[in-house]
């Protein structure tokens, strides 16, 4: 999805700017472009955009293209194709301003009609330079009071950064609904709309709240809300290492995330378990046991993968908890005017903390007087603000737009979270510690699996070649079904489509053939022997099988007769199966995808954070 950069300072703003958009391309987009200040007085913006990659902006920079005030964009395109002229920065008609937007403006269409009608040419389709002749036509007498004026003009969502002319020694940004976030470095400002953007120069940061306006100069920043009052916006230093957001030895950021898995499960799990009275600690929540008690339904809330960890975590809650507990797609979730239950606990679950389903999912549930707790990733991010309380996932920084170890982690909230609910109720004390000894074993066993990595690169190269492809699953195994098809779609662009193993004879069975490769979840638990008896009916008709399993489960022959491929992954108990059956997917859909020649860190149309609806 777009992103958004800026400087101010003692530097030349280019290289700060081009520097900031390439650690900005995971989010996804389709052109990028910059605007900078001239040093002499009074001159206007000098804009250069191109369709296609941060490089092709790069090449396309005269080599003096001097400037210390700047500002960048890398769009994803919603209004207007990806073209030249629907690349950001717009500007207005005297082409003083400069503006560069995440979001979406809802009334675009009528502004630009109004601005028509009062002769403004427009240059683009794009509902961004509805804002930049906004501001250019303003007759205010400084820029923030200008921005403020259009701002008030605009119904949609927007994190917005300006430049004018006539007022060198400062960026304009404001904030609501996509994210904006201050740098602070020494003798110059940075503004970003991720993190990753800015680690490389400081990581002195201050989030901009919604609704809130800043203004950018050399030597500070200052927020207010839009009606121009000041607000106490401070910055606060984040204890990261910048060395986290590089890919460092590994071909792309989505193998060394999903490498990184066993630490970011250590990471998530330090300090949580409480081996003594067989729980969790969650402070984060804010529920005291009493509360906690008083929990008598739990609702899961995400979109894509994080949606689907919350199908997994619905069936641990109500297996150790017993309380009942079910999973719904954020995206949807406010749509359908949902009822909202005092005595519901609703968790919100999201990597980036930023994806707008959720985000206003959260505030839906708010909004009816209902209690949102997170499982987030990134601190201080919109969700992670918007909830009662939470549990971050310390996974780290996760930059592949296919996201792994930030999944695992998140269900390993989801077990913390069963592990609480269930001790304040029935789930005894021995349970507690089985459950938490399984918990401490899972990062190790993550590695035992990621050590099969190079015996699986041929099934995978043999699994992209083929056109579509089912995943099955019952119970835990069918999130994992979901999310391991999920995986597959996005990076290697196959058609695979999962489906619970129960179904298949209600219609999917007729689409087996030998071309069609089915990718079998298959746990010891309580339904092996039907999960084994479907598997034969998938042999029976040709289809080739790719058996995600136990050691020690008996496929009744199957692998002498039949086109079978098995994968045994460590077993653990029954209820954290999930949690080691995700990691073969995620190195067969990255081998499958590589062998293709994908580009696996930037799947194409897909962004990593979804800030628009
Ligand atoms: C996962 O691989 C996907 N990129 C996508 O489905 C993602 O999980 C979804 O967009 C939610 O993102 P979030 O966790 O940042 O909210």
């Amino acid at each position: 999805m777009c992103g958004i950069v800026g400087s101010i300072g003692t530097q030349q703003a280019a290289p700060l700017l081009l520097e900031g958009l390439a650690r900005l391309e995971h989010r996804g987009y389709d052109s990028a472009g910059v605007a900078v200040l001239p040093p002499t007085a009074g001159s206007s913006p000098r804009i250069v955009k191109r369709a296609g990659r941060v490089r092709d902006l790069a090449d396309a920079l005269p080599k003096r293209f001097a400037g210390k005030v700047g500002i960048g964009h890398t769009r994803w395109a919603t209004h207007g194709p990806a073209t030249d002229a629907n690349a950001h920065p717009h500007t207005d008609e005297t082409g003083k301003v400069a503006v560069v937007h995440n979001g979406i403006i809802d009334n675009a269409a009528g502004l630009r009609a109004g601005l028509v009608d009062a002769g403004v040419e427009f240059t683009s389709d794009t509902d961004t330079e509805v804002l930049a002749h906004l501001i250019g036509r303003s007759g205010a007498d400084t820029l923030e009071a200008k921005v403020a004026e259009a701002l008030s003009a605009v119904e949609g969502t927007y994190g917005i950064a300006v430049l004018h002319a006539d007022f060198p020694d400062r960026i304009v940004v404001a904030r609501n609904g996509s994210p904006l976030i201050i740098g602070v470095g020494d003798k110059e400002m940075h503004v970003a709309s991720d993190l990753a953007a800015l680690v490389r120069y400081t990581t002195t940061v201050a989030h901009l709240e919604e609704g809130e306006m800043a203004t950018l100069t050399a030597g500070g920043f200052a927020t207010y809300r839009q009606d121009l009052t000041a607000t106490a916006t401070r910055s606060t230093h984040l204890d990261i290492d910048a060395d986290a957001f590089d890919a460092g030895d590994c071909d792309s950021y989505m193998l060394k995330e999903i490498l990184e898995q066993p630490a970011a499960c250590e990471r998530m799990l330090s300090g949580r378990l409480d081996d003594r009275f067989g729980t969790a600690h969650l402070g984060g929540l804010g529920l005291d046991a009493r509360e906690i008690r008083a929990v008598r339904r739990v609702k899961l809330l995400g979109c894509g993968s994080a949606h689907y960890v919350g199908q997994m975590g619905a069936t641990l809650i109500e297996e150790l908890a017993r309380i009942p507990a079910d999973a719904e797609a954020a995206s949807e979730f406010r749509y359908r005017n949902p009822v909202i239950e005092p005595d519901t606990l609703y968790v919100a679950i999201s990597q980036s903390g930023e994806t707008v389903d959720t985000l206003l999912a959260v505030q839906e549930v708010r909004r009816k007087g209902g209690r949102v707790v997170g499982l987030v990733n990134v601190v201080g991010s919109a969700i992670a603000r918007e909830c009662d309380g939470g549990i971050y996932l310390h996974a780290g920084p996760e930059v592949a737009v296919a996201s792994t170890k930030a999944l695992t982690t998140m269900f390993l909230g989801c077990a913390l979270l069963a592990l609480q609910l269930g001790r304040v109720r029935d789930l005894s004390v021995a349970d507690g510690r089985r459950l938490i000894t399984a918990l401490q074993a899972l990062p190790a066993q993550i590695q035992q699996v990621l050590d099969q990595e190079k015996e699986l690169i041929p099934l995978a190269q043999r699994l992209a070649e083929a056109e579509s492809l089912f995943f099955v699953g019952r119970v835990r195994g069918y999130p994992v079904a979901r999310e391991g098809a999920q995986k597959f779609k996005e990076i290697s662009y196959r058609h695979a489509e999962a489906y619970q193993t129960s179904e298949l004879k209600h219609g999917p069975l007729a689409l087996i053939s030998p071309a069609v490769p089915t990718i079998a979840i298959v746990p010891h638990d309580e339904l092996v022997d039907r999960n084994v008896g479907a598997l034969h009916e998938i042999a029976a008709r040709g289809g080739p099988l790719v058996v995600l399993t136990h050691p020690g489960v008996d496929l009744g022959g199957l692998e002498a007769e039949a086109d079978v491929a098995r994968i045994d992954v460590p077993r653990t108990e029954r209820e954290l199966d999930p949690a080691l059956l995700t990691i073969p997917l995620q190195l067969l859909a990255y081998h499958a995808a590589t062998h293709l020649g994908l580009d696996v860190d930037k799947p194409r149309n897909l962004a990593k954070s979804v800030t628009v609806e």
